[in-house]
């Protein structure tokens, strides 16, 4: 998809070319500002019961006399805002899915800021590449690709470089998310360990990044005991991939980002129960969220480093299966008693935490579906954040406000730790239910003493269950945010 911007005709609206005009009319009345004739129209529609300026609604319009693109769309947005002008624009894009239309204009009109600026656009960006993203690699029969070519965002002509740079951002943006939910979507039979080296070699090989993939011998050598614990169950190679990106000094600390990687979470031993277990493929959402967010950060180009790190195993419940009491001994040193082999997450991740060290990190973050405790908590609108470093969390909450792709802040007092505590080893991997999003951080944070470490717990994000089953791609936008925020 091309995305563009335009000044708005000086004959209004009315005078665009496309093959659908979509205004976002904010606020809870028609827009003073709207020229006639599309003021007059819009006022007739809601005066009739066909329009309400309310949110999620949208009015669609064929050949209107006196203006010139065939469909003129109208959907309601809260405010003027980029959140409300995003979901407006979602449900324009659901209005016209499935019609002709090659090339579409989108308008904003209302509310207090009737100009678009850059996060407009970005929205602009990823709403488009969300309404068309289709999976289709392992489902031949699905409905062939819209034919939406060419997206046009309308705004005053001072703002046109604003548009363009967040046209930019948001395309990038939606490339990573792209490529993430293309990664998570596949199944576990597919999307094994080697086929994330696959990917994180083509793109290291198309973007220009530096890969390093080590096998079995190479984490045994490490030292990687609760990593290759958890991969001791399965006859699928694990991979430990290292993907790096360098737009900035050599020597310039980079900034880490863990993703969890395990491509099939049956529970191992302390097996989970059937129902809904199809949607464990997607326990490598952390680990895709990495491979999209350095995608987008090598399309951006931005000067700062970045170091993507994926553990990737499955966890299986085979002969040689790691069992419930075992203890091994973590590439740190420390010992963990392995309660419940389905808190298998962070045993791979506590072993990525050490390893990171080496870069000499600005600072580390990691992404992982790891607690069904972190839906209880949150459930599916915000990523669970949880760091000790308050302005490392300030940077995150404020990246994914930026993006769109919100993350909400969890405790970590010191208390929480208690739960850990075993009489076999330095540590247990499991706490009692209560706080189990917490103590899974806890868990990490004693694996990341020297780091400036946060932990993002995205189980309630990086998917969707029922009938819009899918990966969503995030923290991709937030994560790339933060990556744009952090560079020099
Ligand atoms: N991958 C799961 C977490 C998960 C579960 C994400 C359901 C989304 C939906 C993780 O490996 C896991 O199994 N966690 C356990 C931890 C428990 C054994 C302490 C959980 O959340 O039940
Ligand atoms: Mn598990
Ligand atoms: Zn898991």
């Amino acid at each position: 998809m091309n995305f563009h911007t335009q000044t708005t005709p000086a004959a209004g609206l009315a005078a665009v070319a496309a093959d659908a005009l979509v205004v976002v009319v904010a606020g809870d009345a028609p827009p003073p500002t709207l020229e006639s004739p599309l003021r007059d129209l819009l006022a007739d529609a809601v005066a009739q019961g066909d329009f309400e300026c309310k949110p999620g609604r949208v009015l669609v319009l064929h050949r209107v006399a006196g203006v010139k693109a065939p469909r003129l769309v109208f959907a309601a947005a809260a405010d003027a805002a980029p959140k409300a002008f995003k979901s407006a624009l979602a449900a324009a894009l659901a209005a016209v899915k499935g019609t002709g239309v090659q090339r579409l204009a989108v308008a904003l009109q209302g509310g207090d800021a009737d100009r678009p600026d850059d996060r407009h656009a970005e929205a602009v960006a990823t709403a488009a590449a969300d309404a068309v993203y289709q999976y289709r690699h392992t489902k031949p029969s699905a409905p062939p690709p819209p034919a939406l070519r060419d997206v046009v965002l309308l705004g005053p002509k001072a703002q046109a470089a604003a548009l363009r740079r967040g046209l930019e951002r948001g395309q990038a943006i939606a490339e990573g998310v792209t490529l993430a939910r293309e990664c998570a979507n596949r199944p576990g039979n597919h999307c094994t360990p080697t086929f994330l080296a696959e990917q994180a070699r083509q793109l290291a090989t198309a973007h220009g990044l530096k890969v390093d993939v080590l096998d079995r011998k190479a984490v045994e050598k490490l030292g990687m005991g609760a990593f290759l614990a958890v991969a001791q169950g399965t006859h699928e190679p694990l991979r430990f991939i290292v993907l790096r990106y360098q737009g900035a000094d050599k020597g310039d600390a980079p900034v880490v980002l863990v993703g969890k990687g395990i491509t099939f979470d049956t529970g191992g031993i302390s097996i989970k129960p059937a129902a809904e277990m199809d949607e464990m493929k997607f326990d490598m959402g952390g680990a895709a969220s990495v491979l999209g967010t350095l995608l987008a950060v090598a399309r951006l180009g931005p000067r700062i480093n970045v170091v993507g790190i994926v553990p990737a195993c499955e966890n299986m419940p085979g002969g040689r299966a790691v069992k419930p009491g075992d203890v091994v001994t973590s590439m740190s040193g420390q010992t963990i008693e392995i309660l419940n082999t389905d808190a298998e997450g962070r045993l791979i991740l506590c072993d990525a935490l050490t390893y990171a060290a080496r870069f000499k990190p600005a600072s580390v973050v990691d992404i992982a579906t790891l607690t069904g405790a972190c839906v209880i908590a949150l459930g599916h609108q915000h990523s669970g954040l949880f760091s000790a470093d308050d302005a490392l969390a300030a940077d995150l909450l404020a990246a994914g406000e930026a993006a769109l792709d919100t993350a909400w802040r969890m405790p970590l007092d010191a208390e929480y730790d208690e739960a850990l505590k075993s009489n076999f080893a330095d540590m247990a991997n499991v706490g009692p239910r209560a706080g189990g999003a917490i103590t899974a951080a806890k868990f990490l944070q004693r694996f990341a003493k020297d780091l400036r470490w946060a932990h993002l717990d995205i189980a309630g994000t990086a998917w969707k269950s029922g009938a819009a089953k899918g990966a969503t791609g995030r923290p991709v936008p937030l994560l790339t945010h933060y990556v744009l925020s952090q560079a020099r």
